[in-house]
């Protein structure tokens, strides 16, 4: 089959989400310990080239439409101008997008942009800076809010910012934040929190689910239903006050659409991830450093494709977090 990255189920992979490293400069405590991690050795890590050529097999040979940088923290990766500019060289070019929590972006946002990438999605669960430290563990909103505002200066749009709520933390500043990114034209998207943390600390009952966000959202705004189609995106989007502009909600764990992913996922360390929660990766370091060509690769990515799964299974009685945390996994 030369069609591309199929699955079981009928679902094409066309989104591809590349980390770039697993390490982050911040340590919000619903992702790590406040010591961090064991981080990947260098020579477990793909190089640049590495990470060029297996995009370029992706986008030539198998379909992938879009390719987005995460981490980790992926502006942490000095060669990420560089990676982008190449990956912007290539045809049918992709649409480039990063995933990042800001920090440093303030330096880098307009060679970015001149480089070739075309949107970008911040983290940023508060505008309280008391409230940014107890989640992050590090005084850096100045940062992230200079970052944002460099990246707009760069013409890079949409800008969106995505929020994850902490029970007792900044559950309660949803509208506030809201607020915050209407006065700047950034699209909040309020993500429901998975298990994926490398304390293993989530738990369902704790989780603020997207009824939640709603009730909390709605003591300040009218939210309606979106009519522009959804497709595969993860973000259910609600128009704020009848519209134009919208607010998203990421309910993957009370409202999956697991149905109609269309995403795989290459980890730092060249393992090809066909779900966050899979049980099983697919090694193409190995291929890419004995010498295999482009089609024995191509190959082996597809193949890898055939044990996704229906879905996450998080209700399932049986799950099982998985073994890497989503910092290494790629956000
Ligand atoms: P857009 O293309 O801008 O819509 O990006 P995105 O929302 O797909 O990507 P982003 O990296 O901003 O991820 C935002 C949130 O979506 C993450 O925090 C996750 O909660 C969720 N998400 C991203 N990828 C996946 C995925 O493959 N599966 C599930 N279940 N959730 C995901
Ligand atoms: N569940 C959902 N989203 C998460 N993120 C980090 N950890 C989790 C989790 N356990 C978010 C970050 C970032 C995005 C890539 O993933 O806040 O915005
Ligand atoms: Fe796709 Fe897995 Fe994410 Fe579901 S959890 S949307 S199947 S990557």
């Amino acid at each position: 089959d030369r069609s591309g990255l199929v699955d079981g189920y009928g679902r094409r992979a066309t989104d591809l989400r590349v980390s770039l490293t697993d390490r982050c400069n911040l340590r919000c405590n619903y992702c790590m310990p406040a010591e961090g991690l064991d981080w990947l050795p260098t020579d477990q890590t793909l190089t640049d080239d590495e990470i060029v050529r297996l995009v370029r097999i992706g986008v030539e040979s198998l379909g992938i439409e879009e390719v987005r940088f995460t981490g980790g923290e992926p502006l942490l990766r000095r060669g990420l101008p560089d990676i982008v500019r190449r990956t912007a060289e290539l045809s049918p070019r992709p649409e480039i997008s990063l995933t990042t929590n800001a920090l440093g972006l303030a330096r880098t946002a307009a060679t970015l942009a001149e480089a070739g990438l075309d949107r970008i999605n911040v983290s940023l669960d508060t505008v309280r800076p008391e409230v940014f430290h107890q989640i992050t563990r590090r005084d850096r909103l100045h940062d992230v809010i200079a970052g944002l505002e460099a990246a707009r200066a760069a013409g890079i749009a949409p800008i969106k910012i995505n929020a994850v709520l902490l029970r007792g933390v900044n559950d309660h500043l949803a509208a506030e934040l809201l607020h915050w990114c209407l006065e700047r034209e950034f699209q909040l998207r309020i993500i429901e929190q998975m298990p994926l943390d490398a304390q293993h600390d989530w738990s369902r009952t704790e989780m603020v689910t997207a009824e939640e966000i709603f009730a909390s959202l709605e003591q300040e705004f009218t939210l309606s239903p979106d009519p522009q189609h959804r497709g595969s995106a993860p973000a259910e989007t609600f128009l704020v006050d009848g519209g134009p502009v919208t607010v998203g909600v990421i309910a993957s764990v009370t409202r999956p659409f697991c149905g109609d992913c269309d995403r795989v996922r290459l980890t730092a360390d060249g393992q090809v991830r066909n779900c966050l929660f899979a049980r099983e990766e697919s090694d193409l370091r190995g291929s890419l450093r004995d010498g295999s060509s482009d089609e024995e690769i191509a190959d082996r990515w597809r193949l890898a494709m055939t044990t996704k799964r229906a879905g996450h299974g998080i209700d399932d009685d049986l799950f099982l977090q998985p073994t890497r945390p989503m910092s290494a996994i790629g956000g």
